[in-house]
């Protein structure tokens, strides 16, 4: 099978893409290198080509020579989309419009990333696929990410109820391993660098939001539930089990790297200005995944003592 990754230079892309080429399939990578690095690619058998999905004509080039499309191109994080707004939201509109268009005109299958942010601050935990998104005011500028994963969302599922095209999306919540860069605010790699170089990890407010995390390779397990049982035009959560604090997430990296590093509490208002805005919970409802076999085999313990592991390998090179 010959899949064509968009932004497979990023973090999942990379894990992505290494894994279909260990199971022999061909792989095409469309990135335009922003965030992602093509260094990590030079040992496998991957295609690279250095572009964006937002032309058009090269997304139907590419597209035509491939058998399935992985849609995962986006300017990703909370972070980032606040700081290239415009970006963000181009991107999610013309970049999927692009690959959506391709696939319907060369009948591919195509697969969306989407995120466990388009939940936005629901109150209902584990939240499942069908619950409301509850978006903040659009003057609150941390929505401007999820409100790009759901226009991604609305335009697949669109393609996929007018056109036909044949559609899975996933939604991501939390994914950690290795080659996931902190420099963005990602969280584990944010603390798990500092502890290495004995610095204060900065958790924000009095860090009792609560989240859960991923490992990348349970996360791959899941996208590959998706990918070959997943019902066309459905909706997939793929997340982790257990929920963690921040402040407690940052006192087991402190624990689990012997780090001496103090936690230094930051306000919202700081970090992020007067107009950021966040949801305090996060729990992903899998059960539609495990109907179809999914199982996860990573504890949080096991995930970060890889993810230290790695970088202790790296000789504390968070990248
Ligand atoms: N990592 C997570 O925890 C998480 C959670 C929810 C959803 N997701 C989704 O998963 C996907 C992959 O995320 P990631 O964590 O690997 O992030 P990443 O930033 O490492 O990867 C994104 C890739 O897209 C590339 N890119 C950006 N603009 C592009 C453009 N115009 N054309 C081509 N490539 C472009 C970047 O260079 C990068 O390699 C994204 O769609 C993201 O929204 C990730």
């Amino acid at each position: 099978m010959h899949y064509l990754i968009t932004g497979g230079a990023g973090f999942i892309g990379t894990h992505l893409a290494k894994r279909l080429l260990h199971e022999y399939n061909r792989v095409t990578i469309l990135d335009n290198m922003s965030t992602g690095r093509a260094d990590r690619l030079l040992d496998t058998k991957a295609n690279v080509i250095v572009g964006t999905v937002t032309d058009g004509e090269l997304v139907s080039s590419l597209v035509a020579d491939c058998d399935y499309i992985i849609h995962l191109a986006c300017v990703v994080g909370v972070r980032l989309a606040m700081n290239r707004g415009c970006e963000t939201l181009r991107l999610s509109y013309v970049g999927t419009e692009n690959v959506l268009e391709a696939a319907t005109k060369y009948n591919k299958d195509i697969f969306v990333a989407s995120s466990s942010a388009i939940y936005g601050k629901i109150n209902s935990f584990p939240v499942s696929e069908e619950e409301d998104s509850l978006l903040g005011a659009s003057t609150k500028i941390s929505w401007l990410y999820s409100v790009g994963k759901l226009m991604e969302e609305h335009l697949a599922l669109a393609y996929f109820r007018e056109r036909g095209t044949r559609i899975k999306i996933a939604r991501f919540f939390n994914v950690i391993g290795p080659y996931q860069t902190g420099s963005y605010g990602m969280v584990v790699p944010t603390f798990i660098s500092k502890a290495l170089n004995g610095e204060p990890l900065p958790v924000y407010e009095h860090g009792l939001q609560t989240r859960t995390f991923c490992y990348i390779e349970d996360m791959l397990d899941g996208l590959e539930v998706v990918l070959q049982k997943g019902e066309v035009g459905g909706i997939y959560n793929i997340g982790g089990r257990n929920e963690i604090s921040i402040l407690e997430l940052a006192k087991k990296i402190i624990a689990l790297t012997d780090s001496s590093s103090p936690i230094h509490f930051v306000p919202f208002s700081s970090a992020f200005g007067p107009n950021f805005e966040e949801t305090s919970r996060r729990i992903p409802d899998i059960t539609r995944l495990q109907e179809l076999g999914y199982r996860p085999r990573y504890s949080l313990d096991e995930s970060l003592s890889e993810i230290i592991s790695h970088y202790r390998r790296s000789d504390h090179c968070v990248d």
